[in-house]
């Protein structure tokens, strides 16, 4: 098992990633490392279909350590994670009779991570959290960091707070019955994770993914690739902790290749094709896929980025798997979308771009012709085809 250690260097504070195989029957006694002898009750938060295939090995777990352990199962998919969805939460932790001293852990993918973690900074003023990660996208994203929430009718991710996890247990087995669009998706997130700041991730990554491809049942089952995803899942978490570990909270006046706001690379397009085709066509990782593309493009076209860099993007995006197609969707509607994301800032459009394959640069979209834009988005959205 890897122990990556994440460290908030401006509030002193700390805590652990756990990486390996097999690791979640030891949640239980991890927890109780962490949290001590007064914590009595956990409050674990997923969703049946995570459940039926995890709950009770966690819930096991959990009790053998001493704990009282109340569930409840949210519902499956991105509208869930709604202010509907975290008015139950908390109606829960209420009736669960959580105190100050108790936890709440969140098993499954981004949704329930994003949801619990919100009920969790918000419920007594802020209880400790655990993270358990199910799918890919939550294991090297998502679940690291901190950022929790829920989506607005208008907009996703629009209410929440920076709660940082008391511990991240990240058991790779949980990705042998994650479905393969969900892992391309995630696969995308890893790619952006390089490609925004670190080269040899990138690389890693894309090396993982040739000689593996992105069926995961076939790298578990054999242990040389198994403890290559651990380590490359590690990889991931070590670089996204370095990123959160100097901009705990993305200050938006930030425009530096080590600011939290480069892990948006690919956000601005892909925001907006989730908003114009209703959340429905796209998982959000593969969006990413798409708006890196497009960004790519847009890098080549000012200048920025090598042709032969913006190739090895658009390989490692085709190694992630198949994308829904994307360019069908007007251009005018994603510029519209894009004006009313919540990352622009200051009215202004804000591109995460790249110089080369591993150091993004921050452009405000006031310096991007609208003609360059399009093209761009003409461009990128059909290098996926
Ligand atoms: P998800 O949570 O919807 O999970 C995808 C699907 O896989 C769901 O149906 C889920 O029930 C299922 N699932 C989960 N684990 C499984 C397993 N081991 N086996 C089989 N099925 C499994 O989607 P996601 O991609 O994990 O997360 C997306 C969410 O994460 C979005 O809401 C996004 O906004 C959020 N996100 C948050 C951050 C952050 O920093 N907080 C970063 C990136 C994305
Ligand atoms: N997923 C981007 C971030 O956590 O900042």
């Amino acid at each position: 098992m890897q122990r990556v250690a994440v460290n908030l260097k401006a509030r002193a504070a700390r805590y652990e990633i756990l990486v390996g195989a097999n690791i979640l029957p030891t949640l239980g006694k991890e927890i109780r490392a962490c949290v001590g002898a007064a914590t009595r009750r956990i409050a674990l938060i997923s969703n049946q279909k995570v459940y039926d295939l995890y709950g009770e090995i966690a819930s096991q777990s959990l009790r053998g350590a001493g704990f009282d352990v109340n569930r409840w199962l949210m519902k499956d998919g991105e509208r869930h994670k709604s202010l509907r969805s975290f008015e139950a939460a908390l109606g829960f932790l209420n009736q669960s009779g959580l105190q100050r001293s108790d936890a709440v852990v969140a098993l499954g993918g981004g949704v329930v991570g994003d949801l619990a973690g919100f009920a969790a900074a918000t419920y007594l003023r802020g209880l400790d959290f655990i993270q358990v990660p199910t799918t890919l996208l939550a294991q090297i994203d998502s679940s690291v960091g901190g950022k929790t929430g829920v989506n607005l009718a208008t907009g996703k991710n629009l209410v929440g707070a920076f709660h940082q996890p008391r511990l991240v247990l990240i058991d790779v087995d949980a990705l042998r019955t994650v479905p393969p669009r969900e892992l391309t998706a995630g696969w995308c997130e890893a790619v952006k994770q390089g490609a925004s700041g670190d080269r040899r991730l990138f690389d890693r990554t894309v090396r993982l993914l040739r000689s593996g491809g992105t069926n995961s049942r076939q790298w578990l089952n054999n242990q040389r690739s198994q403890a290559g995803v651990c380590a490359t899942i590690a990889a991931h978490c070590r670089f996204k902790s370095s990123i959160v570990a100097g901009d705990e909270k993305e200050g938006w006046a930030r425009n530096d290749s080590r600011s939290r706001r480069i892990l948006n690379f690919g956000h601005t397009t892909a925001h907006a094709l989730e908003a114009v085709t209703g959340y429905r066509r796209f998982r959000h990782g593969e969006a990413v896929g798409h708006g890196m593309l497009v960004a790519g493009e847009l890098s080549k076209n000012l200048g920025m980025l090598a042709a032969g860099e913006l190739e090895s993007l658009r390989e490692a995006i085709a190694l992630c798997g198949p994308l829904p197609s994307a360019d069908d969707i007007d251009a005018g509607e994603l510029i519209k979308a894009m004006q009313a994301d919540k990352k622009s800032v200051a009215g202004k459009i804000s591109w995460v771009l790249l110089e080369s394959v591993g150091k993004a640069r921050i452009v405000a979209g006031d310096q991007i012709s609208g003609r360059t834009l399009r093209t761009a988005l003409r461009d990128g959205l059909r290098a996926a085809e």
